[in-house]
C-alpha cells in the first residue's frame, strides 16, 4: 500500500511532490508528508490525515528546493499519526527515504540497530530503512542503498536522498510497483502513472530486483547488485484529463460513466467483423490445443475482483461445460486447492498488484497450472508474472470503489469464455453470433440506464435513511447481489447483506422486519418465478421490495415489488454487465446523501499491496 512519488530537475519540488501524491491519495490517506534539499539541508514537513492537511502546513512553512521525495501512507506498523508518517530519517538528518511495502524482518533488525545505539522515533518498519542505509553510507549512496537492501526481506518501492550527494536521486523496487518519468532536464519516481503524468508521458516500469539513479539529466538502471540494464522507454498515451475528474463531482461517478467506453475498448479487435467468434492474439500459451487440455479452473481474485469471478464461474462452465471453482485469494492457498498441470488458473486484479492476488498466482504456478491474468494495468506484476494475460482496457481507475474495472472484467470473461467455446467447438458459431450480437449492444444499452440517474438518485436517497440493507438474487444475479451489496457497504457504510434468495429463509429472513429496504435481482428468466417467491416471503415481514429487472421479465415481477428499476433486454448471461450500473449508482447516491467521502471510504485504499 501507500503511495510514493520523487523530483529532481528545476522546478519548484514541493509543487511538484503535492500534485503526484493528489493523484496517488486511492493508495492510502492515513498521512502524507514530503523530504527536500532546502538551502538548509534535508527538510522534512509531514502530517497525519489527508493530503490537504499537508498542504495547509507547507503554505504556512513552504519548504523551498528543486529536489525532493513524497509518500501518501495506509498504515500497516504504527498508527496513523504525524511520527509514524513518512519520509523517515536517520539520527543525523541526512539521509531520507519514502517507502511502500513491508520490511517482513523489522523487529530484527530494529533490534540490531538499537544494540548499535539507534534511536528510534517511529512505529513503523520503514525507519529501520534509514538507518541501515545511514550505516552503510561511506560516500556512495548507490551502494549504501544496495548494501541496505540485502537485510531487508519483504516488499519494497523506495525513495531514498542523502544530503551528502544532493544530486541524486535513488529508487528501488523489490515487490512493490515503481516507474521512472523521463522528462527535460527533470526526472520522476512514482508509484504509478498518473503521478507523473502531468510532467511527462514517458516512463521506464521497474521489475522486481532493479534501482534507478535519477539526476535531473539522466537515468540509470540498475539491478539491486549494480549490474547496468537497458530498458525500453514506455509512452503512455493516457491523457491527463482521463487520470483527472473531467467535470463529474467524483471519480466515481466518472468512472460509473466511463463504462459504456470501457465495455468497447475491451472489446476492440477481438470481435470477428462477421461475428463468427472472438480473437486473443495476445495469448500465446492457451492454444486451442491447451484449452482442450484444460480439466478444471480456478478462478482467484479479492474484492470486487472476485464478484467478478464468480460471474466468470458462471460464465465458463455455461459455454465450456468444465467445473470452476471461484476462491478468494487470500484464503486460496491455506485450502490445499488440488491444482495439476491440466488446472487453468485465472487471476483477476485491477491494479495487477494486490498481494493476496499475487501470491496465490506463484502459489498455482509452483503447482504446474497454467495461469491466465485479467487485469487493468499492462505491466502489473500480476500481468508480468502469469502465463498469459488479458488486459481489461478501462483506463486508469481513481476511486476506490471500482465500477468500471468490475465491469471491464465482466466484457473479458464473456470474451475468453466465447473464445474458449469457440476453440473447443463446445457451442456452435450461430450460438457464439448472437452473444456477440447482444454484447456489441450493452455499451448502448448501459448509456440508457445512465440516463435514468436521476430515478436512482431519488431510491437511493430513500434507502440512505437506513442502517440496515438486504440484496438477493439468484444465480448470476445473486453474483450481481453480493457486487451491489459491497458496493453500497464500502462507501455508504449502511450495513448491507446480499443472500441467494432461496437461502434467506434458512436464517437471514429473521432480520427482515417493516420497513427495511431489500433490493432484488430478476434478470434470470428461468427463475423469475422462484425470485417472485421469495419477494413474496420477504413482504410478508414488512420488507420494502425494489426489484432491478428487464424488459423480459418485469411483467412478472412488478406487481408482487414496491418499485422497479427496468434495464433493457439483453440475452441471460450477459445481464450482470447490465444489472450492476444501477447498484452502482444507488451506492454512489447513498453515500452522497450520507455526506460520505464517496472517492476515498474511511479505512480502504484502492490497491491493497499487503497480505
Ligand atoms: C481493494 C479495493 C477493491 C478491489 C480489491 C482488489 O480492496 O478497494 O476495490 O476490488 O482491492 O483489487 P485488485 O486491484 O486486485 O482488483
Amino acid at each position: 500500500m501507500c503511495g510514493i512519488v520523487g523530483y529532481i530537475g528545476a522546478r519548484d519540488s514541493q509543487a511538484v511532490l503535492l500534485d503526484g501524491l493528489s493523484k496517488l491519495e486511492y493508495r492510502g490517506y492515513d498521512s502524507a508528508g514530503i523530504a527536500v534539499f532546502t538551502q538548509d539541508g534535508l527538510r522534512v514537513s509531514k502530517a497525519k490525515g489527508r493530503l490537504a492537511v499537508l498542504a495547509e502546513k507547507l503554505e504556512d512553512a513552504p519548504l523551498k528546493g528543486s529536489v525532493g521525495i513524497g509518500h501518501t501512507r495506509w498504515a500497516t506498523h504504527g498508527k496513523p499519526s504525524d511520527e509514524n508518517s513518512h519520509p523517515h530519517t536517520d539520527k543525523t538528518m541526512k539521509f531520507s527515504v519514502v517507502h511502500n511495502g513491508i520490511i517482513e524482518n523489522y523487529m530484527e533488525l530494529k533490534e540490531e540497530l538499537i544494540a548499535q545505539g539507534v534511536h528510534f522515533v517511529s512505529e513503523t518498519d520503514t525507519e529501520v530503512i534509514s538507518h541501515l542505509i545511514a550505516r552503510e553510507y561511506d560516500g556512495d549512496i548507490v551502494k549504501a542503498v544496495q548494501r541496505a537492501t540485502e537485510h531487508m526481506r519483504g516488499a519494497f518501492a523506495l525513495g531514498v536522498l542523502t544530503e551528502h550527494e544532493p544530486d541524486k536521486l535513488v529508487a528501488v523496487r523489490f515487490a512493490s510497483p515503481l516507474i521512472i518519468g523521463i522528462g527535460e532536464g527533470e526526472n520522476f519516481i512514482g508509484s504509478d502513472i498518473p503521478a507523473i503524468l502531468q510532467y511527462t508521458r514517458r516512463v521506464y516500469i521497474l521489475n522486481d530486483g532493479e534501482m534507478a539513479v535519477l539526476t535531473k539529466d539522466a537515468v540509470e538502471l540498475m539491478t539491486i547488485e549494480g549490474n547496468f540494464i537497458s530498458r525500453e522507454m514506455i509512452v503512455v498515451d493516457w491523457d491527463v484529463l482521463t487520470a483527472e475528474k473531467g467535470g463529474y463531482d467524483h471519480f466515481m461517478l466518472k468512472e460509473i460513466h466511463e463504462q459504456p467506453k470501457a465495455y468497447r475498448d475491451t472489446m476492440r479487435g477481438r470481435i470477428n467483423e462477421d461475428r463468427s467468434g472472438v480473437k486473443f492474439p495476445e495469448l500465446k500459451g492457451l492454444t486451442p490445443a491447451k484449452l482442450s487440455s484444460i480439466r478444471n479452473v480456478h478462478i482467484v481474485a479479492c474484492g470486487t475482483a472476485y464478484h467478478a469471478g464468480l460471474v466468470g464461474r458462471t460464465l465458463i462452465e455455461q459455454c465450456v461445460g468444465i467445473p470452476v471453482e471461484t476462491d478468494v485469494a487470500s484464503e486460496y492457498r491455506y485450502r490445499s486447492p488440488i491444482i495439476t498441470k491440466d488446472t487453468l488458473v485465472i487471476v483477476v486484479s485491477q491494479s495487477g498488484e494486490t498481494a493476496d492476488t499475487l501470491a496465490a498466482l506463484r502459489e498455482a504456478q509452483r503447482n504446474g497450472a497454467h495461469v491466465l491474468a485479467i487485469t487493468n494495468v499492462v505491466g502489473s506484476s500480476v500481468a508480468r508474472e502469469a502465463d498469459d494475460s488479458i488486459v481489461t482496457w478501462a483506463g486508469p481507475e481513481i476511486a476506490v470503489a471500482s465500477t468500471k474495472a468490475y465491469t471491464s472484467q465482466l466484457i473479458a470473461f464473456m470474451l475468453f469464455s466465447l473464445y474458449w467455446a469457440q476453440s473447443t467447438g463446445s457451442k456452435d458459431t450461430a450460438w457464439i453470433g448472437q452473444q456477440l450480437a447482444a454484447m456489441e449492444s450493452l455499451p448502448e444499452q448501459v448509456e440508457r440506464i445512465l440516463e435514468q440517474a436521476d430515478v436512482l438518485k431519488d431510491v437511493a436517497e430513500g434507502m440512505a435513511k437506513h442502517d440496515n440493507m438486504f440484496f438477493i438474487g439468484r444465480g448470476l444475479d445473486y453474483a450481481v447481489a453480493l457486487e451491489g451489496s459491497l458496493k453500497l457497504k464500502e462507501i455508504s457504510y449502511i450495513h448491507s447483506e446480499a443472500y441467494a434468495a432461496g437461502e434467506l429463509k434458512h436464517g437471514t429472513l429473521a432480520l427482515i422486519e417493516d420497513g427495511i429496504p431489500v433490493i432484488a435481482l430478476t434478470t434470470q428468466p428461468t427463475l423469475v418465478e422462484k425470485m417472485v417467491s421469495n419477494i413474496k416471503e420477504v413482504k410478508a415481514r414488512g420488507g420494502v421490495v425494489y426489484a432491478v429487472t428487464d424488459e423480459t421479465n418485469v411483467a412478472g415481477v412488478e406487481k408482487a415489488v414496491d418499485g422497479t428499476f427496468v434495464l433493457p433486454a439483453t440475452l441471460p448471461m450477459l445481464t450482470p454487465a447490465l444489472a450492476v450500473v444501477p447498484l452502482q449508482l444507488i451506492s454512489y447516491y447513498a453515500s452522497l446523501a450520507r455526506g460520505n467521502d464517496v472517492d476515498k471510504p474511511r479505512n480502504l485504499a484502492k490497491s491493497v499491496t499487503v497480505e
